[in-house]
């Protein structure tokens, strides 16, 4: 699987967003992932549409990789799409009636956007996953790396048999980790799987950014 490299802007120096969203692309990244915090999901408060959209103005090419820890993402699709989201990525506790998980797939597809659907440590790969799946409706599954919420949090080993299960079951899934990757844990996620990696301080607290971006990349191509 191809590698792609997603730091997450919530590591960056956020007074100087566009700046740093654009130089974070110009070092290589393939990604950018918008954590979408709303303070009821998490106990965090980050970013929204506003931003998006402001961002998008200066990034009009940029993949923005929107991961929503939000308690009703039904409600924020179009607004996000309005924004200019490439993609929304939701989680799977806030849907747990299968028609509603569905609707919101089929929803954000017919926006246009990519979607995914992201597990918390705790939440295991359900059949209603494994549903949708099956009728290639994803176009990518986050495996929660730690609890959502907070940046700058150690990597949980233990979510690694969930990325090599849906490995071995999707040999062509975008499968992306996401909380506490670093350099020193990317063989890891790679080896069990994992082709997408966010990082935010594993990349935004590095003195060479760009190296680490490379490095990463080298990894999951040499983990197939
Ligand atoms: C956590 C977020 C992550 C996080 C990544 O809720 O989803 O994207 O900010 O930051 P690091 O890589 O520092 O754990
Ligand atoms: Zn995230």
């Amino acid at each position: 699987m191809k590698p792609i490299i997603a730091p997450s802007l919530l590591a960056s120096n956020l007074a100087n967003l566009s700046e740093e969203a654009g130089r974070i692309l110009s070092l290589g990244a393939d990604w950018l992932h918008i954590d979408v915090m709303d303070g009821h999901f998490v106990p965090n408060l980050t970013i929204g549409p506003p931003v998006v959209k402001c961002l998008r103005s200066s990034l009009p090419k940029a993949y923005f990789d929107c991961h929503l820890m939000v308690t009703n993402p039904m409600d924020w699709v179009q607004p996000f799409k309005e924004a200019g989201a490439t993609s929304l990525t939701f989680h799977i506790e806030t849907t747990p009636e299968e028609s509603q998980f569905k609707e919101l797939i089929l929803l954000i597809k017919e926006q246009g956007m990519k979607v995914g659907v992201a597990l918390k440590p705790s939440t295991p790969v359900s059949d209603m996953l494994l549903g949708v799946l099956e009728e290639n409706l994803l176009d990518l599954v986050l495996v929660m790396t730690v609890e959502p919420g907070f940046g700058g949090q150690a990597f949980m080993p233990e979510t690694m048999s969930k990325v090599s299960m849906l490995r071995e079951k999707y040999p062509e899934l975008n499968i992306q980790v996401d909380g506490g990757i670093k350099l020193e844990n990317a063989s890891t996620v790679a080896q069990n799987g994992a082709n997408v990696l966010v990082s935010g301080t594993g990349i935004f607290n590095q003195s060479t950014p760009q190296e680490v971006i490379d490095q990463m990349k080298d990894t999951v191509n040499k983990a197939k």
